[in-house]
């Protein structure tokens, strides 16, 4: 995640885009840089580092035009220093472009303008857009990136300009960009935030926009050039209601900020033709016997999907730990175990001892890790970035559906590498990831969480809560129980629905809502079943079912309706619907769910 400002008008660009940038910080803080049109040239100044690195240098030398470009970095490809910081030039310097998103075949692309000449002087998939539109352009700016465009695969906001053309042309592709419309100058960023100094008039462009904007107008267009209108939205947020994009809460923002998430997570590593997964990891996936995954919360919960679809797709023995109690019962660790630490904020205290703990007793080590530069990243031998960006809200969710997505890729890498996953299995799964961001913005339709809201009202005085759920999705219930309790503070368990009959099943009656994971699966019959012994003891079922299911429905008092997948990428999906009941009961219950009481975003003590 990164974030982008672009600016056409009166005013210094350098003051407009730094302030814009400030708003930003949240996307991406490991580098940042501007490039200003200073009369005769497009100067760029970029720096690895917090924006202010970059001010202080603008504050010594500065750059005085009034049409300029931004960029706050968060790395994806490329090490986070001055060189792979945007914005990048064309060879000749005529063209300067920014990008947030991943150009997924960059590398053939690159490969190709590397043969007819182009010297690259970055690692990053973004380097390419500026070289591929200069071998577009012929006097037309936004023909050019409209030719680049159209060989790119992946997702973007792209902002461009060229030097003799006092206008600046940018487009998106699953990536945010909005537009700010002021009285004769022009803004572009990622996110609302960083305009609301200078105007309030805003166009939110959708995916496969095309913009071109001079001093006083602009041209709004699909990718093949057709015209398309937008509306102009008055945006009547504060500052701090527009850093939560005009949701309620970050727990919201970040709940709708998935399908970006899981973008940022999956794209760029699924090569579909081949079934193969690029990690771009050192380790040796054939040089272990045993796999150790250790987490805490929400993480520990993502471990434990990990552990079903390793052991599934590349039949290696998984065991999994909470972190507090790995490092104190003498676990049995070699040099052939493999220890997967899996955290957001790679900070967390218990996480961290027990990583220190598998080192020193020989195993090899991987993070699954969210933060850029967090403590864990520096201590493992190698790692596999969730690219989901910050996360703000104290109950993790984005990062939980990005850790799973990472999980899953990680299994099929191992799965194909050691000979375990044929590539037509592969390919399949593969294809089924791919799906992910798409189905979880179906899971976000208006209608479809409407319903959940309905759901989780009709429930919000219950006193306690039972979710249950079979296989690769036993993790999802006991997420959702998690979820609930931590921010409405119902009391809630969770169970594999088939251990329910062993004990949970005497909690029930008529006052116990029910939740079951009844989406599609070779199991679902048994899950049916498990169904009708909470009916006959009175309990109220909440069925999750998968659209077009006629057979778990028929036997629930409530039903949550969830795009079908297939049912190893599942767990994500059905994710979404359990932050949904867990939030909305407690907004219901006029709970602060981005401070829930007694916890802490990162717990760094033991
Ligand atoms: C739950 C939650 C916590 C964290 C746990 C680990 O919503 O956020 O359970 O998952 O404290 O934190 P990280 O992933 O930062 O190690």
């Amino acid at each position: 995640m990164c974030g982008i400002v672009g600016y056409i008008g009166t005013k210094n660009a350098t003051e407009v885009l730094i302030s814009g940038l400030s708003k930003l910080e949240y996307r991406g803080y490991d580098s940042s840089g501007v490039a200003v049109h200073t009369g005769s040239k497009l100067e760029v100044r970029k720096n690895a580092g917090k924006l202010s690195v970059l001010q202080t240098e603008l504050e010594q030398q500065s750059l005085s035009g009034t049409l300029g470009i931004g960029h706050t970095r968060w790395a994806t490809h490329g090490k986070p220093n001055d060189v792979n910081a945007h914005p990048h030039a064309s060879e000749d310097g005529s063209i300067v472009i920014i990008h947030n998103g991943i150009i997924e075949n960059y590398l053939p692309l690159k490969e190709a303008l590397i043969s007819r000449g182009h010297v690259f002087k970055s690692e990053t998939d973004s380097e390419v857009l500026a070289h591929l539109i200069e071998e577009k352009y012929s006097g037309n700016l936004e023909q050019a990136v409209r030719e680049a465009l159209s060989e790119v695969r992946g997702a973007y906001g792209i902002v461009v300009t060229h030097v003799n053309h006092r206008e600046i042309v940018a487009a998106r592709t699953v990536s945010p960009l909005v537009m700010g419309v002021g009285q004769n100058e022009m803004f572009l960023a990622s996110d609302v935030p960083a305009l609301l100094n200078y105007t309030r008039e805003v166009v939110f462009l959708h995916d496969g926009d095309m913009v071109v904007l001079n001093d006083s107008s602009y041209r709004i267009m699909d990718l093949q050039g057709n015209p398309v209108s937008r509306e102009v939205s008055h945006i009547e947020w504060d500052a701090e209601a527009a850093e939560k994009g005009g949701f309620d809460t970050y727990m919201l923002k970040e709940i709708y900020e998935q399908p970006q998430a899981l973008s940022n997570t999956l794209l760029g590593r699924l090569q579909d033709q081949t079934g193969e997964v690029d990690l771009e990891l050192n380790l040796d996936p054939a040089s272990f016997k045993r796999i150790s995954i250790i987490a805490c919360g929400t993480a520990f919960y993502a471990g434990l999907v990990g552990e079903y679809l390793i052991e599934q797709l590349a039949r290696v023995p998984v065991e999994i730990d909470v972190a507090s109690e790995y490092r104190y019962r003498q676990p049995l660790v070699s040099e052939n175990t493999l220890a997967i630490v899996i955290s957001q904020s790679g900070e967390t205290i218990d996480t961290l001892e027990a990583l220190r703990e598998a080192k020193k007793s020989g195993a090899k080590t991987l993070g699954i890790i969210n933060a850029k530069g967090s403590s864990m990243t520096r201590e493992v031998d190698d790692t596999l970035y969730i690219h989901a960006g910050p996360e703000i809200g104290v109950a993790s969710t984005k990062a939980y559906t990005s850790m799973v997505s990472a999980m899953l890729m990680l299994a099929l890498w191992l799965g194909r590498a050691r000979g375990t996953l044929d590539a037509s299995t592969g390919t399949e799964l593969l294809r089924s990831a791919r799906e992910l961001p798409r189905l979880v913005e179906e899971a976000l339709s208006e209608s479809r969480v409407a319903n959940i809201k309905r759901v989780a009202e009709k429930y919000k005085d219950a006193r306690d809560y039972l979710f249950l759920g079979r296989g690769v999705n036993s993790p999802t219930a006991y997420e959702g129980a998690l979820k609930l309790k931590e921010i409405s503070y119902i009391h809630a368990e969770a169970y594999a629905a088939g251990e329910m009959k062993h004990g949970p099943i005497a909690l029930i009656d008529e006052k116990l809502p029910v939740v079951v994971i009844a989406t599609d699966s070779v199991l679902l019959e048994k899950t049916i079943s498990n169904i009708q012994e909470v009916r006959a003891r009175g309990g109220k079922v909440i069925a999750v079912v998968s659209d077009g299911d006629t057979e778990a429905s028929r036997h629930a008092d409530d039903v949550i309706i969830v795009p079908k997948a297939h049912e190893m990428v599942s767990p994500v999906v059905n994710a979404v619907a359990m932050q949904l009941l867990a939030y909305f009961t407690a907004t219901a219950l006029g709970k602060d769910v981005d401070k829930p009481r007694n916890l802490a975003k990162s717990v760094t003590v033991e």
